[in-house]
């Protein structure tokens, strides 16, 4: 029997045997997960010899959890998320029609998953829309609880409409259209700071050379221009022994005291241009929820689309790692659908539970069949001289190549 992880004083505390939930998924979740499931046991065999090993534990969540007890998130599931505090899961589907509420906003909301992180990389010969796709080596943690995605809002033409319209006018004497619709963007110094401490803690462990705050500030004051204050405040109230600003650096003829990681800031526009520009430039970004979201899509295609990217969302004590793309419910259970996805979401795990040698074996395995062109059908389509292989045979070349 494997143990539960134990999370005292803001640190987790892991066993040699973890126990993992799995929520395997609808559409295509089964699919990447029986081919992944092999490639991450065989890289802590590898790494460690016997002496790790991960006891994964079916939970269901999505349709297929519905469909056979009525619940989209049954409670079984958020238990043993609640206990073991580190799960895994494929893509999920939401069924269409009133009252199903996102499974994944649930899991943020339970959990107070409150980082969205994705690594975005680009692995040698798959096809990208960019000349120089391999510059590209950015970590997004996007804020995942606050700004215009609270789901404060209020339609046109409602009696609650018309009150905050009565107050916005008593407040700052602007009346708006009387047709209008209104959302609210909260953006919070608490949110801000947690997740701008985690970006942080994230380059000092991964040795990242810089934080970059990419926010609107110059147009929403408060909001994200409040992000961007506290984003520098945490930096220098927590991390000032670590951490030196970018104006700082000018002040020091352009140099960066050694084992420092510079905090930046750029206007979320600029950014966008930036990151095709001068990819090379950026290493850790983090964002409030909006911006965020834009980036990591816009970032994902740069280095070849979204079958490759993985994903996290972390809390304090809790993570649930997960594919990026959807079900694909075209391919289901036709052995066509790419794993790499969840595959490398697992390595970020690996990363999670403190088994970087592990996650290392992982991201070569699959640098490597991807590097000879073994490929899935996604892939295969949009490269020469390809072999192109089953999900499972994919997964299978991970495991030879790592
Ligand atoms: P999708 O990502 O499932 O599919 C878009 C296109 O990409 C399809 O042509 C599909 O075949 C292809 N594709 C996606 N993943 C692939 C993979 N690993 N390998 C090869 N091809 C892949 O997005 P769509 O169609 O918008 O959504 C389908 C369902 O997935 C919906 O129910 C949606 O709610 C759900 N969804 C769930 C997500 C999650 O659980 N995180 C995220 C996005 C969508």
């Amino acid at each position: 029997m494997g143990k539960a992880i134990d999370f005292k004083e803001n640190v987790l505390s892991v066993p040699d045997d973890p126990v993992i939930p799995v929520i395997p998924g609808d559409g295509i979740g089964p699919d990447i997960w029986s081919a992944a499931q092999p490639v991450l046991d065989a890289a802590v065999a590898r790494a460690y010899g016997g002496k790790r090993r991960i006891e994964w534990l079916p939970v269901a969540a999505g349709e297929t959890a519905y469909n056979a007890t009525g619940e989209l998130l049954p409670q079984a599931t958020v238990d043993a998320i609640r206990k073991y505090r580190i799960a895994i899961k494929g893509p999920l589907t939401t069924p269409v029609g009133k009252g199903f509420r996102s499974v994944n906003v649930q899991l943020r909301r339970t959990f107070d998953l409150y980082a969205c992180i994705r690594p975005v990389r680009h692995f040698p010969c798959v096809p990208s829309p960019v000349k120089d796709p391999d510059s590209v080596d950015m970590v997004v943690f996007r804020e995942n609880t606050e700004d215009l995605y609270a789901g404060i809002e209020w339609d046109k033409d409602t009696p609650e409409v018309k009150k905050v319209m009565d107050l916005i006018k008593e407040l700052t004497g602007t009346e708006l259209r009387p047709d209008s619709a209104i959302g609210i963007k909260p953006i919070s110094e608490t949110g801000s700071k947690r997740l701008v401490r985690s970006a942080i803690r994230y380059a000092i462990a991964h040795k990242r050379p810089s934080v970059t705050l990419v926010h609107k500030g110059n147009i929403m004051k408060f909001t994200e221009g409040g992000f961007r204050r506290w984003g520098y405040e945490v930096a220098a109230e927590e991390f000032g022994d670590v951490t030196i600003t970018a104006a700082d650096v000018r002040k020091n003829g352009g140099v960066v005291p050694d084992g420092r990681i510079v905090i930046q800031d750029c206007i979320t526009d600029a950014m966008f241009q930036q990151v095709l520009l001068h990819p090379a430039d950026y290493s850790v970004l983090a964002l409030p929820n909006l911006n965020g979201d834009y980036i990591s899509d816009a970032l994902a295609a740069q280095v070849g689309g979204l079958g490759m990217a993985p994903g996290s969302n972390i809390g304090d004590g809790y993570a649930i790692f997960e594919a990026t793309h959807g079900t694909a419910p075209d391919i289901a259970g036709t052995g066509k659908a790419n794993p790499g996805s969840l595959i490398l979401s697992g390595a970020l795990l690996l990363d999670h539970l403190g088994w970087g040698e592990a996650a290392e074996l992982v991201r070569a395995g699959v640098t490597n069949a991807v590097s000879a062109k073994i490929v899935t059908t996604d892939l295969a389509r949009q490269m020469t001289g390809a072999t192109e292989v089953s999900c499972s045979a994919f997964g299978k070349a991970v495991c030879d190549m790592m």
